[in-house]
């Protein structure tokens, strides 16, 4: 009998997406060591923009926390109208290239490079780049087997991706339920999920998050209040300030959403799930406050999980901003003012000056999610 080793064994060991990844790329190199990078960028249909969510290379990676547009990525776009691979072996004629994504891989110093677009049933979810430090090695005898590990990526991309959308879409069922009765509009969720983003990224290099991390934060943001879905309407629905019973009652919120994420992550069988604890501590620690005086527990600074002091700037600046039964609509500039007062205090001032210092990201995030009829 001959004796072969199965050069993706480490596939089964392999937990998380990023060691599947890892052990795919270590598979590749062995046939062909050019290949020195593979990254994923994951693609949000809303705005059309293109994230970068995982990458393998064993070193710096150029495109580390990048978001682009598409339109912005005309190269990119054109995969995809072709409905074609791109296949690049001469990468140094893009070093001078006039886009900021095509000039940071051309310092990185990538000789060739292969693009294969991620579809799950025919809709389009981002790309896989290979990345050779050698010109001229993609033939049609290499792109043939890579075109197998690519689409192997691909499954892997999307059985993670379809694992939190099956928790989201019942988080989301749930939430339509809850929506219904609630003043918190889609407008605001889309905004203020965005709002966390631009958060996570500012602080990456600084806090060391990975862009799974900040993509995470982005997609489990618009569930930190579904355990308002147990409050009655009374309270809900109050067109004035709530007494001290009814603040009591409110803010059981936190707990039943934690409460209730738990057991959704143990009837769906999600334990396994990468970055549910990240989802629990949004809907858990939201409203604690760095100085202690928060809820539910009265977490003080760094106790309170980085993800849920960022959704805390993300959340009480978009409530500000918008109009409530309690309260209308502030202006960015009072929002902001009260935000700087909040931090240090309440608020955490790392995430507080992210949002702050990227206004025109915060503005052109308000142009394109308006408040809608219903807000
Ligand atoms: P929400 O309306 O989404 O507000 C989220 C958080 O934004 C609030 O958490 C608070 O930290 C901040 N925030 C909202 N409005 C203001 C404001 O006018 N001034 C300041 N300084 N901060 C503000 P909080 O207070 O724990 O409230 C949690 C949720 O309880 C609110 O979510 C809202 O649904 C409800 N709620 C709070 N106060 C009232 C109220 O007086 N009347 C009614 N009907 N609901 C309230
Ligand atoms: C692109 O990669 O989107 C095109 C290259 C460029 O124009 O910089
Ligand atoms: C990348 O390689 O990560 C994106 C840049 C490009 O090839 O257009
Ligand atoms: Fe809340
Ligand atoms: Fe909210």
């Amino acid at each position: 009998m001959a004796n072969h080793l199965d050069s993706l064994e480490a596939l089964n060991q392999a937990r998380s997406l990023q060691e599947k990844l890892e052990a795919a790329h270590a598979a590749v190199q062995e046939s062909f060591p050019f290949i020195v990078r593979i990254a994923i960028a994951i693609h949000d249909p809303k705005t059309d923009t293109l994230s970068t969510y995982l990458h393998s290379s064993g070193g710096a990676n150029p495109l580390d926390h990048y978001q682009a547009r598409m339109d912005e990525a005309p190269s990119l776009k054109q995969i995809l109208d072709q409905g074609a691979p791109r296949v690049i072996n001469n990468q140094v004629t893009f070093e001078d290239g006039e886009h900021e994504h095509t000039r940071r891989i051309g310092r990185a110093g990538y000789a060739a490079s292969y693009t294969l677009p991620i579809f799950n049933e025919g809709m389009f979810v981002g790309f896989i780049f290979f990345n050779a430090d050698r010109t001229d090695v993609f033939d049609e005898f290499v792109l043939r087997q890579i075109d197998a590990y690519g689409h192997l990526i691909s499954l892997m991309v999307i059985s993670e991706l379809s694992n939190i959308d099956t928790l989201s879409a019942v988080l989301k069922t749930t939430g339509r339920m809850l929506h219904v009765r609630d003043p918190e509009t889609g407008s605001h969720l889309d905004r203020m999920s965005r709002y966390s983003r631009l958060i996570a990224r500012v602080l990456a290099d600084q806090y060391e998050l990975d862009d799974a991390y900040i993509e995470h934060v982005f997609k489990f943001s618009p569930l930190h209040d579904i355990g308002k879905i147990g409050i009655p309407d009374r309270i809900l629905l109050k067109p004035g300030f709530l007494n001290a019973e009814e603040t009591v009652i409110m803010r059981t919120h936190a707990q039943v959403g934690e409460e209730m994420i738990s057991d959704l992550i143990e009837s769906f069988g999600l334990q396994n799930m990468q970055y549910k604890d990240l989802l629990r501590n949004i809907a858990a620690c939201h409203h604690e406050a760095v100085d202690g005086s928060g809820y539910p527990r009265g977490l003080k600074g760094k106790e309170i999980p980085l993800e849920a002091r960022i959704v805390a700037v993300a959340d009480v600046f978009d409530a500000l901003t918008s109009r409530r039964p309690y309260k209308d609509a502030w202006s960015n500039t009072r929002a902001l003012e009260t935000l700087q007062q909040l931090a240090g205090e309440t608020l955490d001032q790392d995430c507080v000056d992210a949002l702050i210092g990227n206004l025109d990201e915060v503005e052109e995030i308000q142009r394109r999610f308006r408040e809608d009829a219903f807000g």
